[in-house]
């Protein structure tokens, strides 16, 4: 790589993690972490499982679906985390975007005492604002997940956003956070959750998840082919799909397909 690294030098190896972390690269700035981990990913000796690529600040940062992602630089989490998932059938990827979701949500319970939700797939919200999205990578060989770049963007400490539906951790703890302490139990959380999947216990991530999903069981508005639709949610299928049960029956919609209105 040609970027100028700047090794360990403010985030600590966390102690209380088996791999996560283990091997942390710290950027100053870059483009993306995503995109950093794909060139390690990529190189002839594969960084550890664990690798965490995290930056100050990203100069092109991506979101879902072709989005950006902005984050006032030196305020927030910008991070990615490489995962080899083997264990894991591609047909059963869900199950990893559940495991990463609930380490966040896991993590945030911990430091606010304002609801914390999941927005399927995997927004984070605290008080209905989103303050985490994240971008999972996975590569698949046949049947199986070889590899998941887990970039887990978190609004931490930024005071004022473009959008009104964004916030941040500190805006709802009423204090700032300091980025290297906070790193090891955010860490943590997410590899308790890979590690739970890594046992096979999906029949756990996938009901904690269902429960903790924004919108569950609440009879709301939803937009589909730009029409309104009432419906309440009931969970997500083998698929991932967002399973809505409406007047006609019980739904199911892949991403892009319905919008929340809240
Ligand atoms: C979204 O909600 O649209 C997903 C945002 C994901 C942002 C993170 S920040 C670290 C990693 N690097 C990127 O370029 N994107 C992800």
């Amino acid at each position: 790589m040609n970027h100028k690294t700047n090794q360990n030098t403010l985030y600590k190896i966390p102690a209380n993690t088996l791999f996560t972390g283990k091997n942390l690269i710290f950027v100053p700035e870059c483009h993306s972490t995503n995109n950093l981990a794909q060139q390690l990913w990529q190189q002839s000796t594969q960084p550890p499982e664990g690798t965490v690529i995290i930056t100050d600040s990203q100069t092109a940062g991506r979101g879902q679906q072709g989005n950006t992602w902005t984050s006032d630089p030196g305020a927030n989490f910008t991070f990615s985390v490489i995962l080899k998932p083997a264990f894991l059938l591609a047909k059963d990827q869900f199950y990893l975007s559940m495991a990463i979701s609930l380490g966040v949500y896991d993590y945030l319970k911990s430091l606010v005492d304002v609801p914390v939700a999941i927005k399927w797939p995997n927004d984070i919200l605290i008080g209905e604002k989103k303050v985490c999205g994240m971008l999972l990578e996975n590569s698949l060989q046949g049947a199986s997940l070889t590899g998941c770049i887990a970039g887990i963007g978190l609004n931490m400490n930024q005071k004022t956003f473009a959008h009104d539906r964004a916030s941040s951790v500190s805006l709802f703890a009423g204090h700032s956070l300091k980025l290297t302490d906070e790193l090891e139990p955010l860490l943590s959380c997410l590899e308790r959750r890979y590690l739970q999947l890594r046992e096979g216990k999906t029949n756990v991530l996938g009901e904690h998840y269902q429960k903790n999903l924004f919108g569950v069981d609440e009879a709301r508005e939803y937009v589909v082919s730009g029409k309104k639709l009432q419906g309440t949610i009931r969970g997500v299928d083998a698929v991932g799909r967002l399973k809505v049960s409406t007047p006609a029956g019980e739904r199911a919609f892949a991403l892009k397909e319905i919008e929340f209105v809240y």
